[in-house]
């Protein structure tokens, strides 16, 4: 696979997701999410700006609402992405600066810093949201390489630089390798929001542009009852086998050696 294949990779819209946004916004998928969310603003209007706070619960509201049924994961993702779009990044990282923010370990692999997020309520009491939050802090040289995942969703809003993301839809898995196909290469700049889901972009790969970058990941996990609460495997896609309709068979790979090869000036 070369950069070329690429080119038929965009950033999707609503309508990749068989969702009109006039239609959405009108009724369906925006009057589904604010009667499960409770907004009382019209859906033809819906605010330009929420404060930090509700826009974090409103986050566990969704969450809920895809682990008890009522939200489809691509529902979920349409409506993640909207609220990306009420959010003040500003507004957010000053919340954050209230939350309690534990660093983890730098990794051994050449991934970004984590540090898991609890965000806590006017008695300074964890708030129970029903997702896990947390920042990705890169370095430039740092790197998220391709991985696929199981039994979970997630998004990832740029909260400082820009960053290179490139998504495969996972079209099905072999002895070894997953079969995926390119969805998405894009810049995503402060503000602007990645998600994953089984269905869609379940292949995320992440490298900063121009200097430190920062996300902030809203991870749902045991999403399938019964089942592990999340699996998360690395491949290479770049080494993979294009097969004629498009679709790439791309070996399942450690991480360690993921590192190796995705490296920043990839
Ligand atoms: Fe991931």
């Amino acid at each position: 696979m070369t950069e070329t294949d690429w080119e038929n990779a965009a950033p999707a819209s609503l309508a990749m997701f068989g969702i009109d946004r006039r239609s959405a916004m009108a009724g369906g998928l925006a009057a589904l999410s604010f009667a499960l969310l409770g907004c009382e603003v019209s859906a033809a209007k819906p605010p330009r700006r929420m404060a930090a706070r509700d826009w974090i619960e409103r986050q566990g509201e969704l969450a809920r609402a895809l682990k008890g049924g009522q939200v489809s994961a691509l529902q979920w993702m349409a409506e993640a992405e909207r609220l990306a779009e009420e959010i003040d990044v500003a507004e957010l990282m000053a919340e954050l600066d209230r939350a309690q923010v534990v660093q983890q370990a730098l990794p051994t692999t050449n991934d970004p810093r984590k540090s898991a997020i609890r965000f806590l309520d006017a008695d300074g009491a964890p708030r129970k949201l029903g997702y896990g939050a947390a920042l990705f802090a890169f370095a430039p040289h740092n790197v998220i390489t391709p991985h696929g995942h199981r039994h979970m969703v997630s998004s990832h809003l740029v909260v400082e630089g820009a960053f290179r993301v490139r998504n495969f839809d996972r079209l099905g898995d072999e002895d070894g390798a997953m079969i995926v196909r390119p969805t998405r290469d894009y810049i995503a700049r402060t503000g602007q929001l990645s998600a994953m889901t089984p269905e869609r972009d379940n292949i995320h790969w992440f490298v900063p542009q121009g200097g430190p970058a920062m996300t902030f990941d809203v991870i749902i996990s045991g999403i399938d009852p019964g089942e592990a609460d999340y699996e998360i495997e690395a491949i290479d896609p770049l080494g993979g086998t294009m097969r004629p309709d498009g679709a790439i068979r791309a070996a399942k790979i450690d991480f360690e050696a993921a590192s190796d090869k995705y490296t920043a000036a990839v």
